[in-house]
């Protein structure tokens, strides 16, 4: 159990201690392990508020208002990894497969752009249907068609080639959460086929190609524990992600840990806010697990630091079967009052909803 003196009381002391780190982040000033894993061993209720309304302050420095509007489209649900938590990995043989060709994808970048999107997110599982050629020419065409939209991919592990080579025919962000910095917790989320220092390199890949890069992880993921997240945060301080993806762990019925039980999120949103003060310029999302884990998840997300929505456009009966977990929330562009909704919490937090560009500001 992870951050588990939440709701206890503390003393003055340990309040004090906890306020001077997060004054330090706040001021720029690098924590160490220790000073971390103090963090997230005595944080609780209370003190979190202090911690939230700097990340709040931190973001609105650099950012304003902004909470920016992506377009997601899930490209495919065929996966070649096999990640323990994940309801698309490969052995779950219950899955209803689905991909989209090259022609529903322009269909729904189309689409999107006269809804206003500026940034379209192409999201998959590892799918070698889509070759190298494939996604350079479904890029180029992109790219060639809407020169003023951001291209964001998140299609897993590729070679250096491969990623330069879709860097060049016009995409610029890469989202790749490293999912745990502690190669232990690494290896029990994941099958042995699977490389935590493959993982690693990818990232270093996609930033020295010149990609706003992704990082991120799962909050209670099964086995993790303080000390993991102590890793993860060090990490986010060295390699200075230009995107943060974080969300709670959420079990998903066909996956080997279907009996583990849900992350937290509380967990999540200290996380979030410490997201913030690590990486003051990240743009960090609001994701769909926080969503789904709770409906006041957004609201508290956007308070705690967060700065991004993104917007599911696939087909309705797509969404369902991307599920990597369960009760994912399915509600979409298509909804209005799914709108209304996000436009809600944007204005309870004192943001403004923002369809532009929205890139890396530094
Ligand atoms: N719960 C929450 N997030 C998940 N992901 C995959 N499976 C789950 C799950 N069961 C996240 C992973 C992955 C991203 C696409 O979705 O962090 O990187």
């Amino acid at each position: 159990m992870i951050i588990s003196n939440y709701f206890n009381k503390n003393d003055n002391d340990t309040n004090n201690k906890l306020i001077s780190y997060f004054n330090d982040l706040n001021n720029g000033i690098k924590l160490k392990r220790d000073d971390f894993l103090y963090i997230l061993d005595n944080i609780n209720d209370e003190v979190f508020s202090v911690l939230q309304s700097l990340a709040y302050q931190k973001r609105k420095l650099i950012y304003n208002d902004s909470v920016f509007i992506r377009g997601l489209i899930e490209i495919s649900n065929y996966c070649k990894k096999d990640c323990y938590y994940c309801g698309i990995r490969k052995s779950n043989l219950t899955a209803h497969r689905y991909r989209y060709d090259k022609n529903k994808i322009y269909e729904i970048v189309t689409y999107a752009y006269q809804r206003g999107y500026r940034t379209i997110v192409m999201q998959g599982g590892e799918d070698d249907y889509y070759t190298k050629e494939l996604l350079e020419e479904i890029i180029g065409k992109i790219r060639n068609d809407y020169p003023d939209v951001a291209i964001t991919l998140s299609l897993g592990e590729k070679d250096y080639d491969t990623y330069q080579a879709l860097f060049r025919a016009g995409a610029n962000r890469y989202l790749l959460r490293h999912e745990s910095a502690s190669k232990k917790h690494y290896e029990k989320l994941h099958p042995s086929f699977m490389s935590f220092d493959n993982r690693m390199q990818c990232l270093n890949d996609l930033k020295k190609i010149g990609y706003q890069t992704g990082a991120g992880l799962m909050v209670g993921s099964p086995f993790q524990t303080n000390d993991d997240l102590v890793e993860d945060l060090l990490f986010l301080q060295e390699f200075q992600p230009q995107m943060i993806g974080i969300g709670p762990y959420l079990r998903h019925h066909a996956t080997p840990f279907k009996d583990m039980s849900n992350g937290k999120l509380e967990h999540v949103l200290v996380m979030y806010a410490l997201a913030r003060l690590i990486v003051p310029h990240a743009l960090l999302p609001s994701t769909t697990a926080t969503s789904s884990l709770d409906k006041t998840g957004r609201l508290k997300a956007l308070l705690s630091g967060c700065n991004v929505i993104m917007i599911n456009l696939s087909d309705i009966d797509k969404r369902k079967s991307y599920t990597l977990y369960e009760n994912k929330s399915y509600q979409g562009d298509e909804s209005d009052e799914f709108i209304e909704l996000i436009k809600k919490d944007i204005e309870q937090a004192n943001m403004k909803i923002d369809f532009s560009i929205g890139n890396y500001r530094k």
